[in-house]
């Protein structure tokens, strides 16, 4: 099984933008922590981050031709983004929502998120974990 990890945008400044938000892992050690689950699980990952909306949505519609799951920290885009919303329901394949913080505690504006009622599932709150946590339920429900 072959599964695409997105990161939206600013996520690349992980490690320094607001650790006491986001904590001080970098997105490479998120990635690596995300690697090690993989190889525990026998999955194959592939991973993208941008910053931009449009290469978001050209890389979910190319890569779902040859992965069978999306699983995505959509950043800012999680409360702004229909088009977003729209591609990956679009191709028509699962995906689990994930956050660093706890995104229902914040600001009123992250309280909202346009991708959570079409998602397999959202962890949000647990830092680097809610990625390993997202990455462990997608494929338990995809193994049925
Ligand atoms: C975030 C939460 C979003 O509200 C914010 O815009 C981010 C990061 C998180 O992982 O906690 O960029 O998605």
């Amino acid at each position: 099984m072959k599964i695409a990890v997105v990161h939206g945008p600013n996520l690349r400044l992980l490690g320094r933008r607001e650790p006491e938000v986001y904590g001080t892992d970098t997105l490479d050690d998120v990635n690596r922590k995300l690697a090690e689950v993989a190889n525990e699980l026998g999955v194959e990952l592939e991973t993208f981050q941008s910053n931009h909306e449009g290469e978001l949505l050209d890389f979910i519609e190319d890569a779902a031709s040859r992965v069978e799951a999306f699983l995505i920290n959509p950043g800012a885009y999680t409360h702004t983004s229909i088009a977003l919303r729209d591609a990956l329901t679009g191709v028509e394949l699962p995906f689990v929502e994930v956050h660093l913080s706890n995104t229902a505690g914040r600001e009123d504006f992250r309280r909202h998120s346009y991708l959570a009622p079409v998602a397999s599932g959202v962890v949000l709150g647990f830092g680097v974990q809610s990625y390993l946590l997202g990455l462990r339920g997608l494929v338990a429900r995809a193994r049925g």
